[in-house]
């Protein structure tokens, strides 16, 4: 443990509040930071100056209970010989932002990189949860590296309905089944989903919040074994508290991002990502953080280095359970220790606890094997990500956990082709297209047909919607086709358990193949190969595009606020993280 009553010569806040040779500055910047109760003795003693990152807010109810835990925060920081300052993130909330929190990610990320660059902040607590949370804080940690420390807010209690769990999310999906079907009212329905929410806290099913805190987990950005704590839990108040200490001695350490996130942490995220069943948007939000820390990160990496990793937790939507038997079962930890066992892990690298991960997480034992499977009894082998091509995009991801027996029957099962399924399209530009068109017996879709989402990636729809997974019209549903193939530009909820084919880069509103394609084209996408294409020919092709070049380009909505034009001016593709592409030469600030 390192000594946190001696001064560290490299405090970056000194030079705001200690320069000799600006006096008149320095007592600019420290009149009114004496405002809300600081001494001057304590800002100018040299103690190191903590941010608390926060972004829970009513406005942020999965986050918010970071307003409670930041006490303990500050208890841990004050221990340890440091000073906290809280500040606001912009809010993001995955299902309350319209038109999608996809866009807020890259607002949030600006925000906080100016705030941390230009206050006087030693270090930073990044208090993660709902989806994007943690991307955007993980991607501003990497740009400006001054040493960062994630606290997750933890999944909600379990859900329950008649005795049944109901998770996050994934009963919604569930729940229009029913309703489409008619087998429940609107009353029915809002009160299954509101079974799922019994608690303070992030959605409880393995979605995108529960992946990008175990990924942030994985990276070594947050303390072993906090990720799945529930919120409520007693544990997540230690949680809180153990972390305001730890950043202040990683401040003393002088131990930064940029020695946490390396390539080695990425691939372990991404190994970890397979085995915990991990959301669709993963890729991306990790593409953002390796670009904005300077690894290499192809998408490609999803497939070779995660495709054969086997599902080893059995939570909702791909099994059957939910946050709190997770974090009961061990959570990653235990994950982690499994893959350690088949050498799948870097062992060696640096965690924000100042220990390897295979020091944290070598032995950990599953509690409960029904929850967390031992390496050899999986509830699928080759449970990673797909990374798919062929002429109506460079680049899309297909998560293969989740394609069911069904499904696999139905589509899959030609035993000359087992992995191949070929049908005609039918193209929908935008999810109020979808709505407005998919029940229309006159659309005419079948039990053959894919289904195609387009206009929904970060131009069309700025901040790119999750709205890939489609749900069959209603009166296939009642036939017993409860999915069909679908494909598409926009991605997905990570608590969907729909087979997709998404994050399709580029999207069609950059022109990609996908612009072209027409309602009636026969498709085939062939899993084994790696392949999805339309079967026309290359001169079809280029003929469809001349025209549409012709006519402007392929349409999408005008933009309805400033950022969602500025957004769209500057925004790369998913398979490339979908950031600000101007941002990423900005590296390693907080040195500069
Ligand atoms: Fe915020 Fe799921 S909607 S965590
Ligand atoms: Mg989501």
């Amino acid at each position: 443990m390192s000594d946190s009553s001696k001064p560290t010569p490299k405090l970056r806040s000194r030079a705001w509040f200690d320069n000799p040779d600006n006096i008149d500055m320095t007592s600019l910047y420290l009149e009114r930071y004496l405002n809300f109760g600081l001494s001057l003795e304590e800002l100018r003693s040299g103690k190191p100056i903590i941010g608390i990152a926060q972004t829970g807010s009513d406005l942020s109810p999965c986050n918010r209970h970071h307003l409670v835990l930041a006490e303990r925060m500050r208890e841990g920081i004050r221990e340890m010989g440091g000073i906290a300052l809280e500040f606001p993130v912009h809010p993001i909330q995955e299902t309350g932002k319209r038109p999608t929190a996809g866009l807020d990610r890259n607002l949030a990320y600006l925000g906080l990189v100016e705030a941390m660059y230009g206050y006087p902040l030693d270090g930073v607590i990044l208090t993660s949860g709902c989806d994007k949370t943690t991307p955007a804080l993980l991607m501003a940690a990497a740009t400006v590296n001054i040493p960062a420390i994630a606290l997750s807010v933890g999944p909600m209690l379990n859900g329950w309905h008649k005795g049944e769990r109901t998770g996050s999310g994934t009963i919604v999906w569930h729940g229009r089944q029913l309703l489409a079907a008619g087998k429940i009212d609107d009353e029915g329905f809002i009160k299954l989903v509101a079974s799922s929410a019994p608690s303070t806290g992030f959605c409880n099913t393995m979605g995108t919040a529960s992946t990008m805190n175990a990924l942030a987990e994985a990276l070594g950005m947050m303390l072993p074994g906090s990720a799945a704590i529930p919120a409520p839990y007693r544990d997540r108040q230690e949680a809180a508290y153990r972390t305001g200490k730890r950043i202040v001695e990683m401040v003393h350490e002088d131990l930064k991002p940029s020695e946490i996130m390396t390539l080695d942490a990425f691939h372990n995220a991404i190994v970890a990502n397979s085995a915990i069943g991990g959301s669709t948007n993963a890729p991306i939000h990790l593409a953002a953080i390796a670009r904005h820390m300077g690894v290499e990160l192809p998408l490609k990496d999803w497939e070779t280095v995660g495709h054969k990793v086997p599902l080893l937790v059995n939570m909702q939507p791909a099994g059957e359970y939910l946050g709190e038997d997770y974090y009961r079962a061990g959570g990653l930890p235990a994950v982690i220790s499994q893959l350690i066992d088949q050498g799948l892990i870097k062992e060696g690298a640096m965690t924000v606890n100042g220990k390897t991960m295979g020091e944290n997480c070598k032995g950990v034992e599953i509690e409960d094997e029904k929850v967390i499977r031992p390496f050899h009894q999986p509830l699928k082998d080759e449970a990673g990500f797909l990374v798919l091509t062929g002429n109506l995009f460079d680049e899309a991801v297909m998560k293969t956990s989740v394609i069911s027996e069904e499904f696999r029957m139905r589509y899959l099962s030609n035993p000359d082709d087992p992995e191949a399924f070929e049908g005609p399209a039918v193209v929908f530009d935008g999810p109020e297209d979808y709505h407005h068109r998919i029940d229309d017996p006159s659309v005419g879709i079948t039990a053959d047909t894919l289904l195609f989402m387009r206009g929904a990636g970060p131009i069309g729809y700025p901040g790119a919607a999750e709205v890939v997974n489609m749900r069959p019209p209603a009166y296939l549903i009642t036939e017993g086709v409860s999915a069909l193939p679908c494909i598409g530009d926009g991605r997905q909820s990570g608590t969907s358990g729909s087979p997709s084919i998404l994050n399709a880069s580029p999207e069609a509103a950059a022109m990609g193949g996908l612009a072209l394609l027409e309602t009636g084209d026969r498709v085939r996408m062939d899993l084994k190969a790696g392949v999805v294409n339309v079967l026309i020919s290359d001169e079809e092709l280029e003929a469809r595009r001349a025209k549409l070049v012709a006519e402007g380009g392929f349409k999408y909505p005008a933009s309805q606020t400033p950022w969602q034009e500025i957004q769209r001016s500057v925004v790369g593709q998913m398979n490339t993280g979908a950031i600000l592409e101007g941002a990423e030469k900005y590296q390693r600030i907080a040195q500069t």
